[in-house]
């Protein structure tokens, strides 16, 4: 079948000349802010690297606590490429979450979850945390002694919630400890209830923006701007910008291979100076700020409940930035948004060198 005919061979059954109408009119703002409008599609391009990478290692692993570890090895060493693919999944998730972070700010900065966008910002905070938790789901199944250890650090955090904590405990290590029952729970989270939340989530996302259009950051929006259309100008930046990506995590799996500790074992003592992974270390050392008891109660749960309510503030913001929702500055919450960044960054930097 030639070009020609499996054109016809699709007009005949779709309105194609509809499709490239919609396109034609899909416009973009364009202004000196757009370069934080690629980090949205470079997050959504590596969490497609996820994907594939991830289809490809499921093929080998094994979930169960005798052979999971052992698995994971012949991966790297017996199988044509494995090691490769096992290094791009390591970089990939790596980035994603260094782009997640930076388009999380970038919105918050720009404001970009005011009226009426609030619940692009509440899909995309889920998302974020679904983010996380397929790092630490992820983690635990390379079932080495760090692994170990991280999971069974943030499940007995989470442990210290009042209320829900025991539950939250138990429901994620699938019983009192970290076991081989952890492992097949961290892995159902892994492949199959994380990738379906985050398609869903990512789906409802794309379609918000798609129906809201981008926004304008509010010092803009009331003077002329430009407009562009998004096929082929933007989207063609877009493929440079992915391409670019890919040689990044490419050059990194290949020269940064990512380690494997000494097998897990759960009756060891936990290895000395662990550490968690690096987007997880403003959490530990926030923890380490607190000490064992305040005014005769457990320190540890007072610190959960202030990061908590430190969390649900940043997911309500639309809610609290009233000036924003009215088209107004609200340099406070620029402020609160430049505290946040911060806190995470000197806390984490903490983390790295104590
Ligand atoms: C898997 C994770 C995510 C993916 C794939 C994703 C993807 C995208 C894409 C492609 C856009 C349009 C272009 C852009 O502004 O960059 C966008 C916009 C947006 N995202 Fe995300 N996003 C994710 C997570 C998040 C998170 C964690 C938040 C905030 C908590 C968030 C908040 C927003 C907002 C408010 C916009 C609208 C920007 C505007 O209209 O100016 N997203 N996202």
């Amino acid at each position: 079948m030639n070009c020609q005919r499996l054109k016809n061979w699709v007009e005949e059954r779709y309105d194609v000349e509809e499709i490239k109408d919609f396109a034609k009119k899909k416009l973009v703002p364009t202004h000196k802010y757009e370069i934080w409008y690629y980090t949205g599609g470079i997050t959504l391009f590596l969490f497609v690297i996820q994907f594939i990478t991830g289809m490809i290692l499921s093929f080998y692993y094994v979930p169960h606590f005798e052979h999971a570890y052992k698995s994971i090895i012949e991966i790297v060493t017996k199988l044509n490429m494995g090691w490769f693919f096992r290094s791009l999944h390591h970089w990939g998730a790596q980035l994603a979450i260094v782009f997640l972070f930076i388009h999380v700010w970038s919105t918050l900065l720009l404001k970009s979850y005011r009226k009426p966008r609030e619940f692009l910002w509440f899909s995309g905070f889920m998302l974020l945390g679904i983010s996380i938790f397929f790092g630490l789901s992820g983690y635990l199944l390379l079932w080495d002694e760090r692994a170990f250890a991280a999971v069974k650090v943030a499940t007995g955090g989470a442990g210290n919630l009042p209320v829900i904590g025991n539950f939250i405990k138990a429901f994620l290590r699938g019983g009192i400890d970290v076991t081989g029952e952890t492992l097949i729970r961290f892995y159902a989270f892994h492949v199959s209830i994380l990738p379906l939340a985050t398609l869903f989530l990512i789906g409802l996302h794309i379609l918000l923006v798609q129906y809201h259009g981008m926004s304008v950051p509010l010092s803009l929006e009331k003077k002329a701007h430009k407009e562009i259309p998004f096929f082929p100008n933007l989207f063609y930046k877009d493929l440079i910008i992915w391409l670019i990506i890919l040689g990044i995590v490419v050059t990194l799996a290949t020269l940064v291979p990512p380690e494997i500790g000494k097998k897990a074992d759960p009756l060891a003592p936990a290895p000395e100076n662990i550490k968690p992974e690096w987007y997880f270390l403003f959490l530990f050392q926030t923890l380490k700020l607190f000490p064992g008891e305040i005014l005769g109660l457990n320190g540890e749960m007072i610190a959960i409940i202030l990061i908590s309510c430190g969390i649900l503030f940043f997911f309500l913001i639309p809610f609290f930035d009233k000036k924003s929702n009215r088209g107004e500055k609200s340099p406070l919450f620029t402020w609160i948004g430049i505290i946040y960044f911060l806190y995470f960054v000197i806390m984490t930097v903490f983390g790295f060198v104590s």
